[in-house]
Formats: C-alpha cells, sequence, structure tokens
C-alpha cells in the first residue's frame, strides 16, 4: 500500500495533471493519493472507473453540528473518498491535533466506512533521549483502546524523517515495526513514511513487517511516485 500525502501542495492544474499522469502509469500498482480537501470532490471524479484510490489528510470526528471549518466521515464518502490520513505530525505540531482526537477520528472513519492512516512518530529529542517507543505506545494508546486493531493502517513516521531527506535506518524501522506488531494484530497494516523516495523505497519496504509507506514530497509527481510503487511491487 503506497499512499501520497500532497499536504498543501497542487492547485487545481496540477492536481488534474498529476492524476491524469498516475492513472496512465499505474497498470497494476496500488496507489492512493491525498490531495487538498477542496479538490477531493474534483479528485474523485478524475479517478472514476480507475483503480487510482483518493485520501483525505483529515477529518472531523462529529458526523454534524457547530464545527465551524470542519467536514465529516459523510462528506468524504459522498464525494468517493476512500481513506482519511488522521494525525499526522504535522496536524499534531501545528493544529493542536492530540492522540485523543486521533483515536475519535480514527473510530468516526471505521464506523462510516472509511480507512483511518494513523500517523504516529517521535521527535529527534524524543528518539535522542531513548523515549521513542515510550511516545509511540502512549500514542497508540487511545487508539487501540476504541478501535480494533486489524481495521487500523497505522503510518510510523519519525519526524524527523519527515522532509528531511533522512530515512530511519533499516534496524531502526525494524525495531519500531517489530514493536507495533506486537501491539497491533497481524493484520494491522503497517506503513513507514519519512523522506522515502524512489531510490531508498526497496530498502525500506523490504523491512520485515513494513507493509507500504506513506510518501510525502515524492509523492508530488507522478514519475516518481510510480517508481516508488514499482521498486515495491517488485
Ligand atoms: P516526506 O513526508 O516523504 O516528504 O518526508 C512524509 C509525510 O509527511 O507523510
Amino acid at each position: 500500500m503506497i499512499i501520497g500525502n500532497w499536504k498543501l501542495n497542487h492547485l487545481k492544474a496540477q492536481t488534474l495533471e498529476v492524476l491524469d499522469q498516475l492513472i496512465a502509469g499505474l497498470g497494476d500498482l496500488e496507489l492512493a493519493v491525498a490531495p487538498v480537501v477542496t479538490l477531493l470532490g474534483l479528485a474523485c471524479e478524475r479517478v472514476r472507473g480507475t483503480k487510482l484510490k483518493i485520501a483525505a489528510q483529515n477529518v472531523f470526528y462529529a458526523s454534524h453540528g457547530a464545527y465551524t471549518g470542519e467536514w465529516s466521515v459523510g462528506h468524504l464518502k459522498e464525494l468517493g473518498v476512500s481513506m482519511a490520513i488522521i494525525g499526522h505530525s504535522e496536524r499534531r505540531q501545528y493544529f493542536c491535533e492530540t492522540s485523543e482526537s486521533v483515536a475519535q477520528k480514527s473510530k468516526a472513519c471505521l464506523d462510516g466506512g472509511l480507512t483511518p492512516i494513523v500517523c504516529i512518530g517521535e521527535s529527534l529529542s524524543e528518539r535522542e533521549s531513548g523515549k521513542a517507543r515510550q511516545v509511540i505506545e502512549k500514542q497508540l494508546e487511545p487508539v487501540l483502546k476504541i478501535n480494533p486493531p486489524e481495521k487500523l493502517v497505522i503510518a510510523y513516521e519519525p519526524v524527523w524523517a519527515i522532509g528531511t531527506g533522512k530515512n530511519a535506518t533499516p534496524e531502526e524501522i525494524q525495531e519500531m515495526h517489530a514493536f507495533l506488531r506486537a501491539h497491533t494484530s497481524t493484520k494491522t497494516r503497517l506503513l513507514y513514511g519519512g523522506s522515502v523516495n524512489a531510490n531508498n523505497a526497496a530498502q525500506v519496504l523490504g523491512v520485515p513487517n513494513v507493509d507500504g509507506a506513506l510518501v510525502g514530497g515524492a509523492s508530488l509527481e507522478a514519475r516518481s511516485l510510480l517508481a516508488i510503487a514499482r521498486a515495491v511491487s517488485k
């Protein structure tokens, strides 16, 4: 499972252009991309009838009510969105997302038929002080308390590896993913994220218990996202 997180990039014309290029090169590859929320409807229309899936970068947990500026699982479902990234470290850092709200959002997704991609990851100082596992455990605890682990997709993204060009080593990834596997289910899909690109994808995805990747920067162009997906499918 390879998911491209486009973050706050690509206006309408670029979004459609890259989607068309992805569709043209897709073949049997399994891919999803997460455009900006305002373009989700258009993106879903564009990929209809193809294998390319569309993900949202966020969703609120309530189905409706007085929550100015939010959108619900129902809103995403009626567009044709099939999954939602929840609790990305940038949401936690800039938009006060907590592990409790991440848990509620994941539950809302599962209840409403969307696949939640739950992001977790430690900061550099947390890793350097030997607290990486503790942090991950704490982020996961509320999520696993109210959600069946086998239904979740969990993306381990060390914050220090996001957008930095710095990968976690295969050993670091293996250790954390083994820990995650032990805390979840054999059916939980565990993704790795953080500076994954066409050159390192095969190595990262070859690590035991890595079932896919969440890709930021290298997903913005169809060519590199397709190259990642191809490297993995080999
Ligand atoms: P990156 O981002 O691939 O640019 O490091 C990954 C992410 O934020 O999901």
